[in-house]
């Protein structure tokens, strides 16, 4: 593991980004797997800016989200699909059969799940994932106590986590209580890991986290 500790939010996310860019360099096909939240915005705007500015090319990378809000269509307020199609999928040049995302509107969640790990599989696995993190430490939506081993699955949300997300929602009672979300298991898998945290409310989850 090595940490970074950079001046500014977008020095940290550009560095990210040009980790990104080098693993889709070297591996036209990569497989990546996506966060959302507030950390990543800068992120995915550095990454569009490549795609523009740079030429970085999307063509044959594949993605995966870590987790999704269950019963949220595309076009619902919150929803994960629709953040990263605002945010980056619209503005680079990936195929759109090629962007995954847990089946949350399946009528068979664990079979559903299970599709989305076995998708995974079949592409080689996760090169390199990208991660925020909660102030109580969740990544993806494993609220603490999930189990290390965990797989892609349904999750109900911490008290704390709801009234963080409440900020997307027009009320905290319309956050959904359940999201489906990549186990931390799957996670580890992953060849590498970028855990981004900006700002001081971060600082205290990070040094626990370390
Ligand atoms: C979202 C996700 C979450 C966020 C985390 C930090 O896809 O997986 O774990 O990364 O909640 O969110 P922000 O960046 O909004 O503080």
């Amino acid at each position: 593991m090595e940490v970074i500790i950079e001046n500014s939010a977008a020095s940290t996310c550009t560095l990210a980004a040009r980790f990104i860019a080098k693993v889709i360099r070297e591996k036209p096909d990569a497989v990546v797997g996506f966060a959302t939240g507030e950390t990543t915005r800068l992120l995915y705007r550095e990454l569009a800016r490549m795609h523009i500015e740079d030429g970085l090319d999307f063509s044959q990378v594949h993605s995966f989200n870590l987790d999704e809000f269950v019963g949220l269509k595309e076009s619902d307020t919150g929803s994960y699909r629709g953040y990263m199609q605002k945010h980056l999928f619209s503005k680079i040049n990936i195929n759109s059969a090629n962007i995954y995302f847990p089946d949350v509107l399946a009528s068979d969640i664990p079979r559903a799940c299970a599709d989305y790990e076995e998708k995974i599989a079949t592409l080689g696995g996760i090169d390199v994932q990208v991660l925020g993190i909660g102030v109580e430490g969740h990544i993806g939506f494993n609220e603490p106590t999930s189990s290390l081993v965990s797989r892609t699955r349904i999750k109900t949300l911490a008290h704390r986590t709801i009234q963080e997300l409440a900020k997307n929602f027009p009320a905290s009672s319309e956050v959904p209580s359940q999201v489906l979300t990549m186990g931390v298991g799957t996670i580890m898998e992953a060849e590498k890991v970028v855990l981004l945290a900006t700002g001081q409310e971060k600082a205290e989850i990070i040094r626990k986290t370390i």
